[in-house]
């Protein structure tokens, strides 16, 4: 049981939905998806290396970020030489609202906008940014609106939706929005589009994340490329993680070996060897075969909430058995929203997305005639977390994206008391090899993480291996919160989400710890080749992990 009963919701929504539903707006930004004419470019390309696109990006956001990080290392401290300077990235990994809170607090410390810490101005110098689950909705509120700070956010949105229940929020307002979310899913339904239960949970998670009056029902993952500090490479550039379920193999959730889809604002696909290929964000939900389009095009498909919800989808593994959890207020409730649209069955658990590589063979493919995801029509995909990968770091391990620096901040619940315990990145360090991929540094087992606390404070990763990168742990604690609140609890009162985010500035910060500002900056600036500050050699001493 994931979602524990809140409340007398069910029986609102039930009485609720028994009226007929009513037409929404439509000449409001819409969820359903358009009609459109295809581009002349291909739609479906081979994994191997960036699109143009991203390039492009990724060097002019390294051009900006190098600036923010010469003036961060040399206001930390003076002895920083600044003439080579390393890519650095940070991912958000999932755990609900602890790790959505949690994280953004992490983003307030890094933030010079927002925050007067040892580490504030190192966020204007990251280029990467990549986030699954509760580490998705952070990122999809803090990039769909166009990256206001995270005390704005919390201000003006977090505060009053997230102290209810997903399926109340206060910024839901009236209740004829179910009605309202009910009629987008007919009407995406009726255009010949497959929707589940994570079309509901999307568009409920919209009210919550995005600013839009209608929850975000317009904006699209791929529209992000159009907003200011976008177009102004700003920020970093974000990445959201989810796993392949083999669902004709009869697996309802993926395991270790599960396929890692990536979604940015300009692409959606895999580097996994079994896809190994990318399609243009904007145009999914288009009918492919071969690598071509089957007729016209699709856009609008790309809804940021129901990719949040995707990368937030934990139903699946629940539900594989039955139809309903009863215990969860939440499943019920959203089916009882998705039973106006269609009769529920087993594969509403997963986000349905049309495959783009149905019957198509990228050259960069080792094809797995076992489990060939290129004989299937469609996608089903479910939370990045699921598969003991609660950190979103291969995209990061891409030679192509040449990350350095990866600064990990891990919100799991692995222990019984809801904290961390390193098995998540430790997953990650071991399925990494069976990814192809060799630039994760060396991992020890949970039990030197426990016996050595370092799932308790900040750890460098990698120290002494040149041809990784480094990796600056930072795992969830207790600072000044006891910010190890349970995946299941839905609502935070204003007051328990300040503190959980001031404790996330605490987490970045190491509690303000003395020499820390310089410490991170020696992580950062390690592999360089320049002459390091002297300090750096007492920093290296106390959070390096040697093997
Ligand atoms: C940040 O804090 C320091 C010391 O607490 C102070 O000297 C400095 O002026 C502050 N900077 C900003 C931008 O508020
Ligand atoms: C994004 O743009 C707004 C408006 O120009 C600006 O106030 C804000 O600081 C920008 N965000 C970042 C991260 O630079
Ligand atoms: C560590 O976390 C894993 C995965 O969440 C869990 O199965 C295991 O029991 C935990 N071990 C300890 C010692 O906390
Ligand atoms: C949080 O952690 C403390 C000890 O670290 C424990 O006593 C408490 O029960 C935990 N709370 C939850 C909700 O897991
Ligand atoms: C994962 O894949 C690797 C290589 O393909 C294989 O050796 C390994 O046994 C697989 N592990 C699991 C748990 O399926
Ligand atoms: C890794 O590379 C080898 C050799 O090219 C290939 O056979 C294998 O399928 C790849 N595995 C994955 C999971 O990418
Ligand atoms: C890193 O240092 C440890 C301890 O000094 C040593 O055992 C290990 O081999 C070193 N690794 C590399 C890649 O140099």
């Amino acid at each position: 049981m994931m979602f524990a009963s809140t409340g007398i919701l069910s029986l609102l929504l039930s009485t609720v939905l028994a009226a007929p539903a009513a037409l929404v707006d439509r000449d409001s930004p819409s969820y359903v998806p358009l009609d459109a004419e295809c581009p002349s470019e291909s739609l479906v390309r081979a994994a191997s290396g960036l699109s143009t696109k991203e390039e492009a990006y990724r060097v002019s956001r390294k051009a900006v970020a190098d600036e923010a990080l010469k003036s961060w290392l040399v206001e930390t401290n003076s002895e920083f030489r600044t003439d080579e300077l390393p890519t650095v990235a940070l991912s958000s990994s999932g755990g609900g609202y602890r790790a959505m809170l949690s994280g953004a607090g992490v983003i307030q410390g890094l933030d010079a906008r927002d925050s007067n810490v040892s580490t504030s101005g190192l966020f204007q110098a990251i280029t990467y940014h990549s986030a699954l689950s509760g580490g998705a909705w952070l990122l999809t509120s803090f990039a769909g609106n166009n990256y206001p700070t995270i005390s704005s956010l919390a201000y003006n949105l977090w505060g009053l939706a997230i102290q209810d229940s997903l399926l109340d929020p206060q910024a839901l307002g009236a209740l004829i929005d179910y009605l309202t979310i009910a009629d987008e899913i007919a009407l995406k339904q009726s255009a010949g589009f497959d929707t589940t239960l994570i079309d509901v949970y999307g568009r409920l998670l919209g009210y919550q994340l995005y600013e839009e009056a209608d929850g975000g029902a317009g904006v699209t993952l791929s529209s992000i490329t159009g907003f200011s500090n976008f177009t102004s490479h700003a920020v970093p550039y974000p990445i959201i993680t989810a796993l392949g379920a083999k669902v004709w193999l009869g697996q309802c959730s993926p395991g270790p070996n599960a396929t890692t889809y990536e979604f940015s604002p300009f692409e959606f696909g895999s580097w996994d060897s079994d896809v190994s290929a990318f399609t243009p964000t904007k145009y999914l939900g288009t009918s492919m075969k071969g690598g071509n389009p089957v007729s016209s095009c699709t856009t609008n498909y790309d809804n940021i909430g129901y990719i949040a919800g995707t990368s937030s989808d934990i139903f699946a593994g629940e539900l594989c058995t039955q139809l309903s959890d009863p215990n969860s207020e939440l499943v019920t409730g959203m089916e009882q929203i998705l039973v106006k649209v269609h009769e529920i069955s087993t594969s509403d658990q997963y986000a349905t997305y049309r495959n783009p590589f149905y019957e198509y063979q990228s050259s960069t493919q080792v094809p797995n005639p076992a489990n060939d995801i290129g004989d299937q029509e469609s996608l089903s995909l479910v939370d990045g977390g699921v598969a003991l990968q609660n950190n979103p770091i291969f995209p990061l391990l891409q030679p192509a994206r040449k990350v350095d620096v990866l600064i990990v901040n891990d919100n799991s619940a692995d222990t019984s008391y809801n904290w961390p315990n390193g098995s998540e990145i430790l997953t990650t360090y071991v399925q990494s090899f069976n990814h192809n991929l060799t630039r994760m540094p060396y991992i020890p087992p949970v039990d030197t993480f426990i016996a050595e606390g370092l799932n308790t404070r900040a750890t460098f990763f990698g120290c002494n291996e040149s041809s990784k990168i480094t990796i600056v742990y930072l795992p969830n604690a207790d600072f000044t919160f006891a910010s190890n609140v349970s995946t299941t609890q839905l609502s935070y009162s204003e007051a328990e989400q300040a503190a959980m985010i001031a404790n996330g500035v605490q987490i970045v910060t190491q509690g303000g710890k003395a020499g820390w500002g310089t410490c991170l900056g020696c992580a950062v600036m390690m592999k360089t080749g320049q002459t390091l500050p002297d300090d750096c050699t007492s920093c290296f001493a106390e959070y390096c992990y040697y093997q």
